[in-house]
């Protein structure tokens, strides 16, 4: 890759994953332009430019990605399987570095877990730009997994603890190491991809902000509100023959049951570790796990104080 990365487009830029993908993107220097659908209600900050296009049309994409070094896509899971589109443009507008909306566990190790079933979307995605990669050698790619979003997923139940009834749901023994990136990191992540572009050329790569255990964050918890949490038990096994119910009637909520399954199951074996991490590539350093429990009692205390109680609180 000749020059730097200076002009980055994001799709889905008004999401969970996007809002923190902008702002960290901004902070490292690059020139931001976020996609977004007609209709939409989005707002950006100062400096961002937003430019509506119909995902459905290749020109709509093209003209929009016109001049821009790098596309990001943090396109909403409902939507990662018409991402075809988008490399098209992508290609045709000679964008030199796609991020596709992975984020989640590594695609390209899905084997036969059921689990895999559901995530055709991104699998295609990243093959499909492959192919198209391999066609047009300007055209590159990285696709970043990241394990749980382990700030968001305090919010919205995926971690297990639950602060309002200081329950905590512990699949198996709770002792699996478990893949975890908090939002933020995520967005440094994808800028530092985009700042050390011959390092990170044509590779899926893993990131963790760190690798707990359920019992570990369950201790923590206990320790930070110096309470007892109740604790209950579920089993891997279980999870994965309600998913198997759900998905035999095309119920896609069977999602969440195999992805307990698959990360937190007894023996999983997701934890990023070592090199495995990319972190050490980007000249990034892991999060403190303490203080990313510590950060959410605060904020839910807060909202708790100030009458605003959210979801998971
Ligand atoms: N690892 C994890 O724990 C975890 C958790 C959640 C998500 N993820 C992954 O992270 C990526 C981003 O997810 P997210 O939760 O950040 O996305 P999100 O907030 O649900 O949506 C991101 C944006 O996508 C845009 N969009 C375009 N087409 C859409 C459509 N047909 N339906 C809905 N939104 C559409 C919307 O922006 P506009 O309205 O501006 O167009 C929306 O704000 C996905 O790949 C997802 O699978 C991972």
């Amino acid at each position: 890759m000749s020059s730097p990365i200076k002009s980055v487009a994001v799709v889905g830029g008004s999401g969970n994953l996007g809002k923190a993908t902008v702002s960290e993107l901004v902070n490292a220097g690059f020139t931001v332009t976020v996609l977004t659908r007609e209709g939409s209600t989005s707002t950006f900050a100062k400096g961002v430019v937003s430019k509506v296009v119909d995902y459905s049309s290749v020109e709509s994409l093209t003209s929009a990605l016109t001049g821009q070094d790098a596309l990001v896509s943090t396109i909403a899971t409902a939507a990662v399987g018409g991402q075809q589109t988008l490399v098209d443009a992508a290609v045709a507008a000679g964008v030199r570095r796609i991020i596709p909306s992975e984020f989640g566990i590594n695609t390209r190790f899905l084997g036969k877990e059921p689990i895999g079933a559901i995530l055709q979307g991104k699998v295609k995605t990243l093959n499909y730009i492959h192919e198209q990669s391999k066609r047009n050698p300007s055209f590159t790619w990285t696709g970043i997994s990241t394990g749980l979003f382990f700030d968001w997923g305090l919010d919205h139940g995926s971690i297990g603890l639950d602060k309002s009834t200081k329950t905590a749901t512990i699949y198996d023994s709770g002792n699996e190491p478990y893949q975890a990136s908090n939002l933020p990191h995520i967005g440094k992540a994808i800028a530092a991809v985009l700042k050390h572009p011959e390092q990170t050329v044509n590779r899926y790569i893993s990131i963790a902000s760190f690798n707990p255990t359920q019992n570990q964050a369950l201790e923590i918890a206990e320790k930070l509100t110096g309470e007892k949490w109740t604790v209950k038990h579920v089993l891997t096994s279980e999870e994965q023959q309600i998913g198997a119910e759900k998905l035999s009637k095309g119920d896609y909520s069977a999602f969440s049951n195999f992805l307990r399954r698959r990360v937190y199951g007894d023996g999983a074996g997701l934890a990023v570790q070592g090199p495995d991490n990319a972190l050490d590539l980007l000249g990034l350093e892991g999060e403190d796990l303490e203080g990313s429990l510590r950060a959410w009692l605060v904020k839910i205390k807060k909202l708790n104080a100030d009458g605003k109680l959210g979801r998971n609180g």
